[in-house]
């Protein structure tokens, strides 16, 4: 198979290689000439972990190949996957600009029959749209098309052990034929005929689930995955506030539920808040299209605001622990969103730092992977050269974003070099009791201060 991937960012990239590692055909095209510059020079934009290897890998076996010509990789390839972005629009709903675009290109510029498939996160009938616009554009010019829906399940950090490792993978089709070319193209995964390149033997895992549906179920599968996990978090976040009134431990209690397998126990992680391009975003483009249908997600519009108010919530905690924040030096472990990437995009540990600086702390910050992209949009903060120069003579540490290492990290050091050892967890990474022992005064969410 022939495989055109258009869009170049985090789903276009993992996906395209790891299409070509399945033995495709791949090209992956972007309209930016700046980051196909830098994938030609054998570089990958962003960090995905196992991504750069996989990507050399597959250009150098010649199964995967990049360009700025989105027309010219349309026009050679049988199948289009479609993962540009879909920015929220200052209204909330997702701005569908760049998938018009690419339709239009592709209903001009290809002859033949071409498979062309949603793989960005999109509001359900886009299917529907994109069928008329590849009809009305495609009309002259002797194009024969069909649409599929193929939402992603990919978390950043984790993406492509994603990949080969899913749950479901989800086809929604209107043909036979284009469903059976998409299921072909993971068969191997299917299967489970494929190792995938993270783990060599790859854990035993249950088989992924076929899920075969029409396009507007596929659609919403995706946005009602994503609202449904935000909805977790902040069900989860308002049992933590409930535990500090009455004082219960909120771990305790996720273990409670979590163990009850109908409940399930992840994304049951109280803390500063969701964010990434992906949840937040989501939430508010399903509540504008149920909107638009004349629903009012009332549940929804509940649960984004909630995580509003975590960062409001967790700031009180650092004033209330510092009682003036003004002048005094904080230190923040975590820029990133989560851990194991350097996206900051809509990251809860950016808006605490916000927050911090309308109060006029002065902030020393690190972060494993996000300072630089940071530092644009922040550059009045000290960013630090690792934890422990952040630490240094800081009245307050805050972890925000709770990276594996910052778990090895010699505390007792850290604890001797602030002015105050007073520590901030807006991730409940640490133990308490194990904080209290190294002589911290530890404030967590949910779960009972030591000092
Ligand atoms: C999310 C979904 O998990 C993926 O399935 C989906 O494919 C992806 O969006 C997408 O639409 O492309 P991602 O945004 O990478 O993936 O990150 P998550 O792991 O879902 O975490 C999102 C946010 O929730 C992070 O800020 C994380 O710190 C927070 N979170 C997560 C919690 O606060 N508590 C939890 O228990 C879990």
């Amino acid at each position: 198979m022939k495989i055109a991937v258009v869009g170049c960012g985090h789903v276009g990239l993992v996906t395209g290689a790891c299409l070509a590692q399945l033995g495709h055909q791949v090209i992956g095209a972007d309209d930016d000439p700046q980051k196909i510059d830098v994938l030609l020079r054998g570089r990958v934009p962003i960090f995905e972990p196992h991504l750069d290897d996989l990507v050399s890998e597959n250009m150098r076996r010649g199964r995967l190949r990049f360009t700025g010509d989105v027309a010219a990789a349309s026009q050679d390839s049988d199948v289009i996957f479609i993962c540009v972005g879909t920015p929220p629009l200052e209204n909330g709903e997702a701005d569908l600009s760049g998938i018009d675009k690419l339709a239009r290109t592709v209903a001009t510029q290809c002859r033949g029959h071409k498979l062309v498939v949603e793989k960005s996160t999109v509001p359900v009938r886009t299917g529907q749209e994109l069928e008329r616009i590849l009809q009305v554009y495609g009309a002259r010019s002797g194009f024969a098309h069909e649409v599929a829906s193929n939402p992603e399940f990919l978390r950043e950090g984790r993406a492509i052990e994603d990949f080969f490792h899913p749950d479901r993978i989800v086809i929604g089709a209107s043909s036979e034929e284009a469903r059976k070319t998409l299921e072909g193209l993971y068969r191997p995964i299917l299967e489970q005929k494929f190792n995938c390149p993270v783990h060599s033997p790859c854990p035993q895992a249950p088989r992924p689930l076929l899920l075969a549906t029409n396009i507007p179920t596929a659609e919403l599968i995706k946005h009602a995955s994503n609202s449904f996990l935000a909805l977790k978090i902040s069900y989860i976040n308002a049992l933590a506030d409930l535990c500090e009134i009455f004082g219960a431990d909120v771990t305790m209690l996720a273990e409670g539920m979590g163990s009850d397998r109908r409940i399930g126990r992840d994304f049951l992680r109280p803390g500063i808040g969701f964010g990434g391009f992906c949840l937040p975003k989501d939430i508010q483009a399903f509540v504008r299209l149920a909107e638009r249908g004349g629903y009012d997600f009332a549940l929804l519009r509940e649960v984004e605001k909630i995580n509003q108010r975590r960062i409001d919530h967790f700031v009180e905690k650092v004033r209330s622990a510092l009682w003036v924040i003004a002048d005094k030096q904080i230190a923040i472990l975590g820029l990133a969103f989560k851990p194991d990437t350097d996206d900051i995009r809509f990251s809860p540990a950016l808006a605490v730092i916000s927050r911090l600086l309308e109060q006029k702390a002065r902030l020393k910050v690190f972060d494993p992977k996000a300072m630089e992209r940071t530092q644009p949009f922040f550059p009045q903060l000290t960013y630090c050269r690792d934890a422990y120069e952040a630490a240094e003579g800081s009245e307050a540490l805050l972890l925000a974003t709770e990276w594996e290492e910052f778990r090895s990290l010699d505390w007792s050091k850290i604890r001797d070099s602030m002015a105050r050892p007073l520590l901030l967890d807006g991730r409940n990474f640490f133990v308490p009791k194990e904080m209290a022992a190294l002589g911290f005064e530890y404030h967590s969410i949910g779960r009972p201060d030591t000092r």
